[in-house]
């Protein structure tokens, strides 16, 4: 299949083909998805910042973490355990590395469903050193069991543990490093209140501004030394949903596009033809969450109604509409959950083109 349409738009002569995408058969892979893509990680190890002064963005988060690192440093003590949250894609994993370089220290790294066992914390817990950094991703799901002897472990530093069962069991008092633990969650709301207690520090990434998101993009750039003008890492940066994971996909995608197209170098021409290829709108919204809000609209008539029967309707997982549609949409103002449910407003009407009247909230 030629692509005219923008083979014409931006005179390039460009084959479906010739460029890789094919959306409709990966529908679940989507190239806005926050979650990392199979191949990503070494790209996110080549692309990801080591120290404080490279992380973009998030300066409030950055100037609390430098006078805690401060305070930690000048004590000789480990920092407190920190609890950080937000949607996936921001930086929680490498703000933890971050961390553990500015303090000098060595991370291990896991995460909750890892850990099926207090056996296994303990191992985990006795091989670090004094101020070393265990990272627990996904914390929301670590089993209770665990969680009950992580409370000590977090508190006093200690570890007790029942050998043997029955009337012949006993219990070992095991002294622990003075660690600091990182958990990273995407649904704080998952995480009970007594562990959540038991952070001295908690911080929410929230999305980047847009500025930030571009810097993003032109440190990515020279690192892959990718050719690319300031006006193609502007229209990348709109697209991609203030999340650097995305900036950082669409980045790769559009130079993957920018070779086959010749010399490699990143036009706004070429970011454009690539990013509608990929069917990433002038919002960063793909297909899906536009047939997302399409049904919302044209099914439930704006809303307000409940996540269980938009999912039913759209064909998709309540868990999914809540973790990966809603927090972006609403980030837009497009959609807003209202105790009667959820609800297009005059915002969505009007990107999708549709006439009608939303709802002013
Ligand atoms: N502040 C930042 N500055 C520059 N690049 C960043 C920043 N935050 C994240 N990145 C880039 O985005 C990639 C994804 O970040 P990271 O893996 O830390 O996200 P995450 O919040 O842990 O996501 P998940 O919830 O999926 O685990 C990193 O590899 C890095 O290249
Ligand atoms: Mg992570």
């Amino acid at each position: 299949m030629r692509l005219d349409c923008f083979g014409h738009k931006y005179g390039l002569a460009m084959t479906a083909n010739e460029f890789m995408i094919d959306n409709t058969s990966k529908s679940k892979e989507r190239v806005v998805a926050a979650k990392p893509e199979k191949d990503e990680e070494q790209f996110d190890l080549t692309l990801r910042p080591k120290t404080l002064k490279d992380y973009i963005g998030q300066e409030k988060i950055k100037e609390h973490l430098r006078i805690f690192l401060g305070a930690a440093k000048k004590r000789k003590e480990p920092i407190e355990h920190v609890l950080v949250y937000g949607p996936p894609g921001l930086g929680k994993t490498t703000l933890a590395h971050v961390l553990a370089h500015e303090m000098g220290v060595q991370i291990k790294v896991t995460s909750g469903p890892a850990i099926e066992r207090a056996g296994d914390l303990a191992s985990l817990l006795t091989n670090l050193a004094n101020n070393d950094i265990l990272f627990i991703d996904e914390i929301h799901r670590l089993p209770r069991i665990v969680e009950e002897v992580l409370y000590p472990s977090m508190e006093d530093f200690r570890f007790d543990i029942v050998l043997g069962k029955g009337p012949g069991a006993r219990s070992v008092r095991l002294d622990l490093p003075h660690f600091t633990l990182i958990g990273a969650t995407t649904r704080i709301g998952l995480v009970s209140a007594p562990l959540r207690d038991r952070f001295g520090i908690t911080m929410r990434l929230d999305y980047y501004e847009t500025e930030e998101v571009e810097k993003i993009i032109t440190r990515s750039a020279k690192i892959l030394t990718i050719k690319i003008n300031d006006e193609a890492v502007k229209e990348i940066a709109n697209r991609a949903r203030r999340t650097p994971r995305i900036a950082n996909r669409l980045l790769r995608r559009v130079r993957d596009f920018a070779e086959v197209k010749g010399d490699g170098a990143v036009t706004i021409g070429v970011a454009k033809a690539a990013l509608d290829v990929l069917e990433v709108d002038s919002l960063g919204l793909d297909r899906n969450d536009r047939n997302f809000l399409l049904t919302l609209i044209e099914k439930f008539r704006g809303g307000p109604v409940g996540v269980s029967s938009l999912a039913a309707a759209a064909s998709e997982e309540e868990d999914t509409i809540e973790d990966i549609y809603e927090p972006y949409l609403m980030r837009l103002g497009m959609l807003a959950r209202t105790p009667k449910g959820r609800v297009a407003t005059p915002l969505a009407y009007e990107h999708l083109g549709i006439k009608g009247e939303g709802k002013l909230l």
